[in-house]
């Protein structure tokens, strides 16, 4: 009788979980489907923001392209299988930042995190379970397990199109036989989900492709706002600066007019790293909170380099020996950030410690897998690893650097501080967390196409300069960096700032440049057009934290429908009314597809109508940067660094007629008080030739801007 009741309850259950979907709208237009038993450990289950309803609700209508009964979920001896629609001539985007690829039709897609990424299958350092369509739509499978995505790329045998895509001809070269050939017309995209017992997915609706992504950033809480500070420029310091070196670093940058806002300190900074301490090395840094008072009256913020691996040497190692998990990692601990209290030990830890004593930020590293592709890369703890909250190896490599975030980012919630943190890896809703992805790769073209993904699921990416093979190149690396998420010198292996001699042996060889002083000019031309560009830019990340919409994206974003743009990954917008097209490697000019519209040289104001693809070169000490006609551009005179006391002066650059009307958005930019109301907004609006600077909300407190006369551009 028992075993018959069993039975007949296992069959039930059986049968209920092969064919109950269940459909749920959990935000306006954010539609969740359930199948089975999820996991426990999910991105959503550490989301670090409630979604923003109101701002969802203000989005145009929700509309779908498909029903989502057209979704299918079903269970195998293997796992989950996902069946989603793809239709003709759909374009799709996604799964995180994406090195390798941007279009992602026809490829076979495995978000998985990895230190060193390389390739298209989908190897990253953010590997989000997402994608999004051009028709108006994204969708996040909300697990962390190693998961693939066939983006119509594979056929069915009982459908129309098998038999039509066969090959026939006679083929006579490897490379052709196995060329990547896209799904055909009303393909699938199938998600391969190994040892789930369930899933859930979360479908987010349009019209446009970019409502669909706005949804997706509202609903993970509403994109990061940083610290004002942080959008000025880092400069990171060799790994075995002492604290007098790292005082003459921040004398010569100011001394030198380069508008430094934050040093980065290296491993030396503790007394063991590899694994971490976490505790401050006397010999190298006699005197921290001296230095970093000091530093911080000339306007520098501090930021320190670790990874969570903890040291035996470490105060943490006791408290956390038993809260880890079995293996380590780089010889040390390795935190079982899945449990809150764990976080908070290492929080607490961090805050007493190095916060109060005036750290504003820290760089997040190795919170990446070691490289699954070599055999002898194996730094980080296996998958098979286990953690006393239950979480399994695996699913801890998918959102560690999630869980590192979420830890480190709470000390600055608490005491009301903003940030701007340096991480290496990431995963789904993250696009709250003020940190920027970084990367030990190089590829310059990559690191283009990675500002152009990164707009497409809530992440920010800094394409680090270090050395190059030429000034040339280093100016132009220089130039990317200007016009991305966050300008990142990464000097951990030199002596020298790269600008004074950018071969890596005859920097630290002390031999400078001839043209060292020169080099420097034009260097310090291109971060000071960053500095002018800082409150457009803090402007389009206010954006990005209220209405969702990416401040760095590729073009497809908001020009879905133009064919042109469907491949360009070269290309991306800043802001509402900015699009950079950076030269990389030794190039002196490249071709440059501008969409519907006019567009202006951003140094030369020279003219071009859009639809069109014209050759353009830039000098080194431009930027690679076009404004649309119709814009009001708030330029900034650049200033050194941002504290309490700057005044920004802007010279308003009116392009074309009529122009549209723009917010700004400025507050004390360090503190959370904006959310009580602590902030300004200005709207800038052009009539009958004369600007008209209006304050639409005004608080007391923060800080200003004062507008010289503006300059019309036609
Ligand atoms: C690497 C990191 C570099 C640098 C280095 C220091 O893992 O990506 O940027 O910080 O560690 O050891």
């Amino acid at each position: 009788m028992i075993k018959y009741s069993i039975l007949v309850f296992f069959a039930l259950f059986t049968c209920f979980s092969v064919h109950s979907q269940e459909i749920e709208q959990v935000a306006p237009g954010v539609f969740k489907i359930t199948y089975g038993t999820p996991d426990t450990f999910t991105p959503s289950s550490f989301r670090e923001e409630a979604p923003k309803d109101d701002a969802l609700a203000k989005l145009p209508a929700p509309v779908l392209p498909f029903d989502l009964s057209a979704i299918n979920i079903s269970k195998n001896s293997r796992g989950i299988v996902l069946n989603l629609p793809l239709t003709q001539n759909e374009q799709l985007y996604g799964f995180g930042l994406q090195i390798g690829s941007f279009n992602q039709n026809g490829l076979k897609k495995r978000p998985i995190v990895n230190d060193y990424p390389l390739n298209n299958l989908g190897y990253t350092h953010a590997p989000l379970p997402y994608y999004t369509s051009n028709k108006g739509y994204a969708v996040l499978v909300n697990t962390s397990r190693y998961t693939t995505f066939y983006c119509g790329a594979n056929q069915l045998k009982n459908r129309p199109e098998a038999e039509s895509s066969k090959k026939q001809e006679t083929v006579l070269s490897a490379e052709e036989l196995y060329e990547i050939k896209p799904g055909k017309s009303d393909g699938e995209v199938v998600v391969d989900i190994e040892g789930a017992e369930g899933i859930e997915v979360f479908v987010f609706a349009g019209p446009s492709m970019s409502n669909a992504i706005q949804r997706y950033n509202l609903f993970a809480g509403g994109g990061a706002l940083p610290a004002l500070w942080g959008l000025g420029v880092k400069y990171r310091v060799k790994a075995d600066f002492h604290q007098k070196d790292v005082e003459e670093t921040a004398a010569y940058m100011r001394e030198h007019k380069i508008p430094v806002s934050t040093l980065g300190l290296e491993p030396r900074w503790q007394t063991a790293a590899y694994p971490c301490s976490f505790v401050w090395n006397e010999e190298f840094f006699p005197d921290p909170e001296q230095m970093i008072g000091d530093l911080a009256k000339n306007g520098y913020q501090i930021n320190l380099w670790e990874h969570a691996f903890v040291s035996n040497q470490s105060p943490l190692y006791e408290p956390l020996y038993e809260k880890s998990g079995d293996y380590l990692g780089f010889y040390g601990l390795v935190p079982d950030f899945a449990d809150e209290a764990v976080r908070g030990i290492f929080s607490d830890f961090h805050k007493t410690n190095l916060v109060d004593l005036g750290v504003t930020g820290f760089k997040m590293d190795e919170c990446d897998n070691s490289d699954l592709t070599h055999g002898s890369a194996h730094w980080s703890f296996p998958e098979h690893s286990s953690f006393p909250s239950g979480i399994n190896g695996e699913q801890m490599h998918q959102l560690f650097g999630l869980l590192y975030q979420k830890s480190i980012y709470s000390i600055f919630k608490e005491e009301n501080l903003r940030t701007y943190l340096d991480v290496r890896s990431s995963n789904a809703f993250a696009s709250p967390y003020p940190a920027s992805l970084y990367s030990d790769t190089y590829d310059q073209q990559e690191y283009v196409r990675m500002i152009a993904n990164s707009g497409f699921s809530g992440l920010l990416w800094s394409p680090e300069v270090r050395e190059s093979g030429s000034f040339r190149e280093l100016a132009r690396r220089t130039q990317t960096a200007v016009l991305s998420a966050q300008t990142l010198f990464n000097s951990w292996y030199l002596q020298n700032p790269p600008w004074l001699q950018y071969d890596k042996g005859k920097n630290n060889a002390g031999e400078l440049l001839p043209e060292a002083a020169a080099n420097e000019a034009v260097i310090r031309k291109l971060l000071n057009h960053r500095m002018s560009l800082v409150p457009y830019l803090y402007s389009a990340f206010y954006h990005y934290h209220t209405e969702g919409t990416a401040p760095f994206r590729g073009l497809v974003v908001d020009y879905p429908n133009d064919e042109n743009v469907w491949k360009i990954d070269n290309e991306y917008l800043i802001g509402t009314d900015l699009l950079a097209a950076p030269i990389t490697n030794e190039a002196m000019e490249r071709e440059v597809y501008l969409p519907a519209g006019t567009w202006y040289n951003f140094n030369t104001n020279e003219k071009y109508e859009g639809n069109k693809t014209y050759t353009v070169s830039f000098k080194l000490d431009e930027v690679p940067l076009f404004v649309k006609s119709g814009s009001i551009l708030p330029l900034a005179e650049p200033v050194q660094y941002i504290d309490q006391s700057t005044t920004f002066e802007i010279k308003c650059h009116i392009y074309g007629d009529s122009p549209r009307p723009t917010n700004l958005f400025l507050d004390d930019g360090k503190t959370f008080d904006y959310q009580k109301g602590n902030y300004s907004l200005t709207q800038l609006s052009w009539k009958n030739g004369k600007l008209k600077n209006e304050l639409v909300h005004k608080a007391k407190g923060i800080l200003d801007y004062t507008f010289l006369e503006p300059v019309v551009i036609d």
